[in-house]
């Protein structure tokens, strides 16, 4: 063997080795905000523990791989105003702080969602239900106060999540119930008013997979814009697994949202390792237990997870010019919503197979 291939045989076997201390070697790796900066930024959902310090080393693959950010949980509805009368501030406060800190972008996720919001915010004091009216002026309140706070910080904002169904009319939820269609143009109109040069985002899942929900984004989209309603970009949350997306409705999805004249993002990847059961991302379908896999750390679905994303990211290199932005579900395994094996860095913080063939992708590519 030549002495550098010794070398880097060494080199890759420190990297990669199990005895290795966590995060021993990570001036060895190449970040992944540097090899796509010609392409689009790189982030991660950041957890509670991360933004407040209980997790170093979760936050040093951040920050050294990141430089967009997004709140994992803390500025939804239920968390950041637990009820009518109540704001809580800090962990969002903090995750705005660090990612702020440590130059990433920070993301809003979520102001208006049919999940993890309380009950009572469709109800008065007494548990009556409220009349569109009253829920019209508690969705402008909390928008107002919620973006008002973070005013010229929060680069752009998931204003709408998950308004569509699974097949791709709109969601029977409570905002659509009792407000009725409009509620998702209201929601952009008041994020708008409380900070003008906010980006404004409809987010999803599932555009990826085939051609119904995601043409009926492209819908909602023009909906907005033929309103004079500012609508910024699409998040397509891409909670993927080891058989989908397929390069071919992954390219039909990018190809058609950025044709509607909005950035496109991928703003939720992870690539869970399981390979039968429900496949959507509904959080009250989705569990640990259902979507994780005894198998997931085995070599061989290791191997199936890294040619997985390899397979997703050429799509998006290609895609490049109408991609702004891909944000992972979380930083690392362990702490994975899914459970499993989804992420590029293992439970032990360690660099897996997935993070090299990702960082593959991006060589030689130029905007
Ligand atoms: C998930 C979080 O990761 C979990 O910690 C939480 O228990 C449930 O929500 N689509 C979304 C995200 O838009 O907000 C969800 O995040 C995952 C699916």
């Amino acid at each position: 063997m030549k002495p550098y291939k010794t070398i880097l045989t060494i080199v890759l076997c420190l990297v990669l080795g199990p005895s290795v201390s966590a995060l021993g070697s990570t001036e060895a790796q190449p970040a992944l905000q540097d090899a796509f900066k010609e392409c689009f930024l790189i982030g991660g959902a950041l957890n509670r523990n991360l933004v407040m310090g209980k997790d170093p080393n979760a936050a040093q693959i951040a920050v050294k791989h990141f430089n967009t950010a997004t709140s994992e949980n803390d500025m939804k509805w239920s968390l950041i105003h637990p009820r009518p009368d109540r704001y809580n501030w800090e962990p969002a406060d903090r995750f705005v702080d660090f990612a702020e800190k440590n130059h990433m972008a920070p993301i809003g996720h979520c102001l208006v969602w049919h999940a993890q919001v309380p009950a009572s915010t469709f109800r008065d004091s007494d548990g009556n239900n409220l009349s569109r009216e009253a829920v019209l002026a508690r969705m402008k309140d909390h928008i107002q106060t919620v973006v008002g706070r973070y005013k010229g910080r929060v680069k752009g904002w998931d204003v709408v999540n998950e308004a569509l169904s699974d097949s791709g009319t709109l969601r029977q939820s409570q905002w659509l119930r009792i407000i009725g269609e409009d509620y998702i143009e209201k929601a952009f109109q008041y994020a708008h008013e409380a900070d003008p040069n906010a980006e404004l985002y409809y987010n999803d899942y599932s555009l990826d997979v085939g051609k119904a929900r995601c043409d009926a984004a492209v819908t909602l989209v023009k909906g907005l814009q033929s309103k004079g309603i500012r609508i910024d970009g699409v998040g397509i949350q891409l909670h993927g697994g080891l058989t989908y997306p397929s390069p071919s409705t992954l390219d039909y999805a990018l190809g058609t949202l950025g044709a509607s004249g909005v950035k496109v993002m991928v703003t939720e990847l992870d690539i869970r390792t399981q390979t039968r059961g429900y496949r959507g991302a509904d959080v009250s379908l989705v569990n640990r237990q259902n979507t994780s896999d005894p198998n997931a750390s085995a070599a061989q679905t290791q191997t199936r997870l890294a040619q997985k994303y390899a397979e997703i990211f050429s799509v998006l290199v290609k895609h490049r010019k109408t991609v702004s932005r891909v944000t992972f579900w979380g930083v690392y395994d362990a702490t994975s919503w899914i459970g499993g094996s989804p992420l590029l860095f293992d439970r032990n913080y360690q660099p897996k197979e997935a993070f090299y063939a990702v960082i593959n992708t991006a060589q030689g590519k130029e905007k």
